[in-house]
């Protein structure tokens, strides 16, 4: 076999999305893009602000070499400047000491910052605590530096439950990763959740000895509907760590640009911050890309058009709980997690792809029994897609 067991077994793993990807090819090519209802990707399809070309534009018509250069493994240090002082004025304005580029490490989206700072913290056989449903990816870049996901349920309204939380921690564990707004479900944890969590994390660390890592996952921290608000993870834990991407916010998932910031709170914290900047070298991204890093100043301010979002929301809600669907209304994101209709999530996209629409099932995030809708699609369509939705729901009924 010219392939690691190991990287097999991520394939398997990883075939439910792969699955409804050929699937959506296929129903495209027999019956054109447009009848199809494709709710499977999480790929932002609203333009991003009118700040990120003219930044781009700007940043191209600057002939000074040092622009695509190498730089520190970290980032470049004004924009790394730049970033603390967003955060010094948004997410940590009450924190006992400001943040500082020291505490900031420019990253490949979010995904490669999460990946350079688990290499920094983990060695094999430690675990990572994930809350399900949850962005399977997470497995993967866990068993990257070979650990294991340990996984807690959340609660029916897809709230952190503190006591299984409790029960799951162990001496292996170094990190629990949250992600609000969440994908799949678009829920917020309010400050409170936060506070509960921060405390068991708190009593856990001490108990254990070595303190519990909460990072906090926040790709779509600006897609928020109703002025709803993300409380900041800093001021509900000392050992936290905040994970952030443009991809979602900015609609630029193709350029590869987030950031990790360390709390400026946790004690002593230079050794982690050099491990985690080697990390991000010998993971093979040396540093986030340079014309990103330059563009990111201009976009710390900036989001896309969230109302389009909201509004497709709106209407798949309202028509999905007509219907008789049932479900948690999503705060933010473009995810939508109802219920399946019956407890064979699997099956129940069968009946889905039946009516030509494509949908992820729950299993795909340790949530077996209720299915993904990612929005990605415009307003007119979303609408178009309700009547598939109501034929799939009558011959679901029909099976019980
Ligand atoms: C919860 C979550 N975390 C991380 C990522 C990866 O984001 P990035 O493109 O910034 O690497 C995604 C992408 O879909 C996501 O949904």
């Amino acid at each position: 076999m010219l392939i690691s067991e190991n990287v097999k077994s991520f394939i398997e793993r990883g075939s439910l999305v792969r699955r409804m990807f050929e699937e959506a090819i296929k129903l495209k090519a027999m019956h054109g893009a447009d009848a199809v209802f494709d709710f499977s990707l999480g790929n932002p399809d609203v333009r991003p602000p009118a700040a990120f070309k003219k930044a781009v534009l700007d940043m191209m018509n600057d002939d000074s070499t040092s622009l695509h250069g190498y730089m520190p493994n970290a980032g470049f240090v004004d924009v790394r400047e730049k970033v603390a002082q967003y955060l010094n004025k948004t997410l940590c304005k009450n924190l006992s000491k400001p943040v500082g580029p020291e505490h900031l490490i420019m990253t490949v989206g979010a995904a490669g910052g999460i990946n350079s700072f688990l290499k920094a913290i983990l060695d094999p056989g430690d675990n990572v605590m994930v809350l399900a449903p949850f962005f399977m990816e997470y497995v993967f870049y866990a068993e990257n530096h070979a650990a294991k996901v340990n996984i807690a349920q959340t609660d029916r309204n897809f709230k952190p439950d503190l006591d299984s939380i409790a029960d799951k921690l162990n001496d292996r564990t170094r990190a629990v990763i949250v992600n609000s707004p969440n994908n799949p479900t678009g829920v917020i944890y309010t400050k409170e959740d936060l506070d509960g969590l921060g405390k068991v994390l708190e009593a856990k660390s001490k108990q254990f000895g070595r303190p519990i890592f909460l990072i906090s996952d926040e790709p779509y921290r600006k897609i928020v509907f109703g002025g709803a608000v993300v409380p900041s993870v800093f001021e509900s834990y000392t050992y936290s760590v905040l994970v952030n991407s443009f991809s979602k916010d900015v609609s630029i998932a193709g350029e590869r640009i987030g950031y990790v910031c360390v709390s400026p709170e946790i004690p002593n914290s230079e050794d982690l911050m050099q491990a985690a900047i080697l990390a991000n070298r010998i993971l093979g991204f040396v540093s986030a890309p340079a014309l990103m890093q330059r563009v990111v100043p201009y976009l710390l301010e900036e989001s896309v058009d969230v109302s389009i979002y909201e509004r497709r929301m709106n209407i798949l809600i309202k028509a999905l709980s007509e219907i008789g669907y049932d479900l948690v209304k999503p705060q933010g994101t473009f995810y939508l997690f109802p219920k399946s209709p019956i407890p064979d999530d699997l099956a129940f996209i069968k009946l889905l792809t039946n009516e030509l629409i494509l949908a992820v099932p729950g299993s795909g995030f340790a949530r077996p029994g209720y299915f993904r809708l990612s929005i990605c699609m415009d307003e007119k369509k979303v609408a178009r897609s309700v009547d598939g939705f109501e034929k799939a729901l009558k011959k679901a009924k029909s099976l019980v």
